[in-house]
């Protein structure tokens, strides 16, 4: 069956964190207008949609992802005058914008949360989730259950005021707002008409999967003995409303207008739990990110089976294979559509992770796993610098280049051995996805005209978008070119070819095929430093022409049953019978 077309299938998405992207006033974070002077340049690269990290008010205790004003712009990012002059930018040059929706949890400064703790009986109490304290025999206080928050220790904070804790999942400014609560929800209906009406084209909904709690906020089991709180997912994970809660602001809102929406699901890896959010017929999420695999270098711990993505572990090629070809097959007979990414600003930069990071491989690197994920089915997320080849920072920067709050804390937390804190930080800190954008090679990448909040990666002057512009030979002009190749095929992108996986056992190529009437197309991802050659067994190769590789013009190759693919060498090459 060959799926509907929609526009929100053949996008490609562009992730802006904004606050390291571009400075226009010298203060040292990014802003609007600074997105603004930079339309052109993403049209150019060929993105359709514009997604934007939070810029609501905020205290920044998570950068953004604690609000304290749905309806507002942060005045260090600008003004509501400015985003609608960023909207206009945007559909003036037929592209889209897509907000951030960071509802399963407020800013602790949010008005609401305010009044919500002034006393037990403001009507705005209920918003938020409130219990008494437990005491046990001998009368110390403790939370009232044993839940562990995600960045920060237990998941309550108790309020002196009214004698009461209040649940955070994230860290104490972070406090759960009450999706149990009738009016919350209209709320949060309310937030997104107001942006929608406003000329935003849909939103990227935040730790959607969390915003159902079970009844009762039972205790959780005791996984790790030697811990006060314990890992709580399975009380707080695609929780017993979660789906009600959705499919009501689907039917409420999003019906009503011509939307793209996407929710982040982590820690769900039943395919069958992430298929709910997304299979047409429950009139749910466009698509959803699961985090399959951006947690196949994470340590799973056997206690509770959480991945703990700050302790690295190792993982093979064939993991992987098995990862993206599991989704890129997954009940597409019934509609499921997959979000492709393999960045964002919660994960180091996928060149240092999956591929090689050196000097001598970065751009090689960089545009293999480029080939990786345009071949792929599915709306294409491309997140800040990742079309440059920005790399994790270096690993002789100290503790204080990491601004990261979930950084802070894990660092912080004297329970875990010092030495594999700081390898998994320079590793996996998710600070390294969040460097300022190297636009050029003047001071601070001309990222800024003051003093970046954060500091600029050290390899500017080789890696910023300006020369790479110039330079045909480039990352980011393969980026250009890859998604050229992409929107022009129907097979790889619009109408969804079918994807067949070859030679599993291959223990340095990814190889594999995907095909729609009579257009196929061959990919052939050699992820390993090693010359290798390649023979395709059981598939036709006549007629199939090379029109996509990281090595110098290859583009009339004609594949003849077996190629010599060398280092990191990736090669797409389609045939039209
Ligand atoms: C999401 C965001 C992340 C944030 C968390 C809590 O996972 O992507 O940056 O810390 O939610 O809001
Ligand atoms: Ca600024």
């Amino acid at each position: 069956m060959i799926p509907t077309r929609a526009w929100w299938k053949e996008a490609v998405v562009y992730q802006i964190y904004p606050i390291s992207f571009a400075d226009s006033n010298g203060d040292g974070l990014g802003d609007l207008n600074g997105i603004y002077s930079k339309l052109d340049y993403l049209k150019d690269v060929g993105v359709d949609v514009v997604w934007l990290s939070p810029i609501y008010p905020s205290p920044l205790a998570d950068m953004g992802y604690d609000i304290s004003d749905y309806r507002d712009i942060d005045k260090r990012y600008g003004t509501l005058d400015d985003w609608d002059k960023l909207v206009k930018g945007l559909h003036d040059r037929e592209m889209k914008l897509v907000m951030d929706l960071v509802v399963n949890h407020s800013s602790d400064e949010h008005e609401w949360f305010i009044e919500s703790r002034s006393s037990k009986i403001n009507p705005k109490r209920d918003w938020y989730v409130w219990r008494p304290p437990k005491y046990d025999e001998e009368g110390n206080r403790h939370p009232p259950n044993n839940w562990k928050s995600i960045f920060q220790g237990p998941a309550w904070d108790y309020d002196e005021a009214t004698g009461e804790y209040y649940l955070h999942l994230y860290v104490s400014k972070q406090p759960d707002l009450n999706w149990e609560n009738e009016d919350v929800r209209h709320a949060a209906w309310d937030v997104m008409r107001f942006w929608l009406e406003r000329g935003c084209d849909g939103f990227r909904m935040d730790v959607i999967n969390k915003i159902s709690k079970v009844k009762g906020l039972p205790d959780a089991p005791i996984t790790i003995p030697d811990e006060e709180y314990q890992p709580a997912g399975m009380y707080y994970l695609n929780g017993p409303r979660v789906h009600e809660f959705i499919k009501e602001l689907n039917s409420n809102v999003l019906s009503h207008y011509d939307v793209i929406t996407v929710g982040e699901t982590p820690s769900t890896y039943l395919a069958d739990e992430v298929a709910k959010y997304v299979l047409p017929q429950n009139k749910e999420l466009n698509m959803v990110f699961q985090f399959e695999l951006m947690d196949i270098d994470a340590f799973v711990d056997p206690r509770s089976g959480d991945h703990i993505p700050m302790i690295p572990c190792d993982w093979t090629l064939s993991d992987l294979k098995n990862i993206v070809t599991k989704w890129q097959v997954f009940k597409r007979e019934e509609g499921f559509w997959n979000a492709v990414f393999i960045e964002n600003h919660d994960q180091a930069r996928s060149i240092s992770r999956f591929a090689d990071d050196s000097d001598e491989w970065r751009a090689r690197s960089a545009k293999l796993l480029a080939m990786l994920q345009i071949t792929q089915g599915g709306t294409l997320y491309v997140y800040q610098g990742e079309e440059i080849g920005m790399r994790n920072f270096p690993v002789d920067w100290g503790l204080e280049e990491y601004k990261d709050v979930a950084t802070q804390n894990y660092w912080n937390n004297d329970t875990v051995d010092m030495s594999d804190v700081i390898d998994g930080l320079q590793r996996k800190a998710r600070d390294h996805g969040r460097t300022p954008m190297q636009w050029n090679d003047t001071t601070h990448a001309g990222f800024t005209t003051g003093t970046p909040w954060m500091r600029v990666n050290d390899d500017y002057k080789a890696c910023n978008a300006e020369s790479q512009t110039r330079d045909e030979t480039s990352v980011l002009s393969f980026w250009k070119r890859a998604i050229q190749v992409r929107k022009a095929r129907d097979v790889l992108t619009k109408i969804y070819g079918d994807f067949v996986e070859l030679d599993h056992l291959n223990k340095a190529v990814f190889a594999y095929t995907r095909s729609l009437g009579n257009s196929s197309a061959l990919v052939l991802l050699n992820f390993s430093k090693s010359e290798v050659e390649y023979r395709v067994e059981g598939i036709m190769t006549d007629g199939f022409k090379c029109e996509l590789s990281n090595y110098a013009s290859e583009d009339s190759t004609e594949y003849l049953g077996s190629v010599i693919l060398k280092g990191f060498e990736g090669r797409v090459y389609f045939r039209d019978m």
